[in-house]
């Protein structure tokens, strides 16, 4: 008799390997391989009854979103739920993934749709405590406090729900699996046997994920590749608002960000984000600048503060906040060659205001005008918004979505708003917006301080 030979696999990204490491090859992650049992089954079965179908033949979706009746959350979601999508909600603890789709059933529930609610990890009375907070009537709302995927399988064959959420796919197991529950073999099991009763059904399936210390889903790689949609909360619990990001949406544009303020009824949608942003802004402080930047298809004005002082020590320490620290240290190396500022003996730190974590290039004319301000200890013009991406050699270039984010600085009550030559003239007039094209920083820049 052949006895099965345990295998271990990296619960960080799901490489497997038939002994212990210390390292992940892969993922590089530390301590990450936990010993399971091995499968014989392919970890996704769609469909075991499937056949070829000609193309022509195959029903045309008409496209039919489900709306979950709140504008944030349909706004990640790509313009609301598509039957039979499995996604994914992540998120650090206690940052409110329980309270939104708690929310998000209730509405869905008003709309005459039969919801079963998951948990693995709260009791059904932990539940109802927390609706009863959020004052959620819950009339086509079902509770159910279970683990066990097979028990979950069958009262959802018993309910017949129009909608599921798990909460969290990292307390569900399988009893085929000998795994225990959270490791990346259970974990891929769970959402692919979900998956498959999603699109066999038509019928969406959420699924809440637990996010480790570094930010990380556990066995967060796989089950990215198997849902459809995912779905980060971003920034710190600190704050009253929460942000929700697509990271992946197989219907719809990803990187499209939700706003949501939390308060004692749950989390409510932030229909203007933009000046949620700029609330408690420093305006006519050195070092502070808006900027006018786009989160997927939304325009977003969000400030940019430098502080640069005199480092202590010979050379200067860089630190960012929501921006790319590799990008500031480009950024000022570019700033030093190209106009002259003395940088490399001075500490710069570099905030986006509002825990947001700015990736585009656009950014870039914010950060220098930033870090020259506070360098120069020269505010900006209060009524000035910036966006362009730089080059090496201090050119200013084109960015996407000009116009767009152009008219948010005006409906904002921003008088002037410097941006790339390139992207005028603008597709159409903004009235009442002065408009500075850039060419280069050199000697563009100083324009710009008052
Ligand atoms: N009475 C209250 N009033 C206002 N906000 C509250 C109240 N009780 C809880 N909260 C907010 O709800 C958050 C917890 O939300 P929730 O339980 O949905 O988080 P979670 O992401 O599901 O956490 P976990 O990972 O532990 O499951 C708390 O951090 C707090 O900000
Ligand atoms: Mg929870
Ligand atoms: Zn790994």
């Amino acid at each position: 008799m052949r006895t099965a030979k345990n295998i271990f696999s990296c619960q960080a990204c799901g490489y497997q390997s038939s002994k212990w490491l210390g390292r992940c090859p892969d993922c590089e992650a530390w301590n990450s391989f936990i010993e399971e049992v091995p499968q014989d089954r392919p970890a996704i079965v769609l469909r075991s009854d499937a056949k070829v179908e000609h193309y022509p033949e195959i029903e045309n979706w008409d496209g039919q979103r489900i709306t979950t009746a709140n504008p944030e959350f349909d706004r990640v979601l790509g313009g609301g739920l598509v039957p039979g999508s499995v996604v994914l909600l992540g998120g650090e603890p206690g940052i409110g993934k329980s309270t939104l789709l708690l929310q998000i059933c209730e509405t869905l529930a008003q709309q005459g749709m039969r919801v079963l609610y998951v948990s693995g990890e709260e009791s059904a009375h932990q539940i109802k405590l927390r609706g009863m907070r959020l004052q959620i009537r819950g009339d086509r709302l079902y509770l159910f406090a279970e683990t066990c995927l097979e028990k979950i399988l069958a009262e959802m064959d018993r309910i017949q729900p129009h909608c599921v959420v798990v909460d969290s796919v990292q307390t569900v197991y399988s009893s085929r699996m000998e795994s225990s529950a959270g490791t990346v073999t259970q974990v891929r099991e769970v959402a692919s046997q979900l998956l498959y009763f999603a699109k066999g059904r038509e019928v969406p399936v959420f699924l809440i994920g637990h996010i480790t210390k570094e930010g990380s889903l556990a066995g967060p790689k796989t089950l990215e590749h198997i849902v459809d949609v995912v779905l980060y909360f971003e920034g710190s619990r600190d704050q009253s608002y929460r942000l929700v990001r697509a990271a992946k949406n197989r219907f719809g544009a990803s990187s499209e960000l939700g706003v949501f303020e939390m308060s004692g009824l749950g989390l409510r949608p932030v229909s203007n984000p933009s000046k949620l942003f700029l609330t408690e802004r420093s305006a006519g402080m050195p070092g502070s600048v808006v900027l006018g930047s786009m989160e997927g298809t939304r325009p977003l004005l969000v400030e940019v503060q430098a502080l640069v002082s005199v480092s202590q020590y010979g050379t200067g320490k860089r630190t960012t906040n929501g921006l790319d620290s590799n990008r500031l240290s480009l950024l000022l190396a570019m700033l030093q060659r190209r106009c002259g500022y003395e940088l490399h003996a001075c500490d710069v730190y570099v905030n986006a205001v509002g825990g947001l974590s700015l990736v585009e290039p656009a950014v870039d004319l914010a950060i220098t005008v930033a870090v020259v301000s506070s360098l120069l200890n020269r505010p900006t013009d209060p009524d000035l918004v910036v966006f362009g991406e730089l080059g090496l050699a201090g050119e200013v270039r084109s960015v996407c979505a000009a116009g767009l984010r152009a008219r948010e600085a005006r409906s904002l009550g921003f008088s002037r708003c410097a941006l790339p030559a390139g992207n005028l003239p603008l597709s159409e007039e903004v009235e009442g917006l002065e408009l500075i094209g850039m060419q280069s920083l050199q000697p563009d820049l100083q324009r710009l301080l008052l």
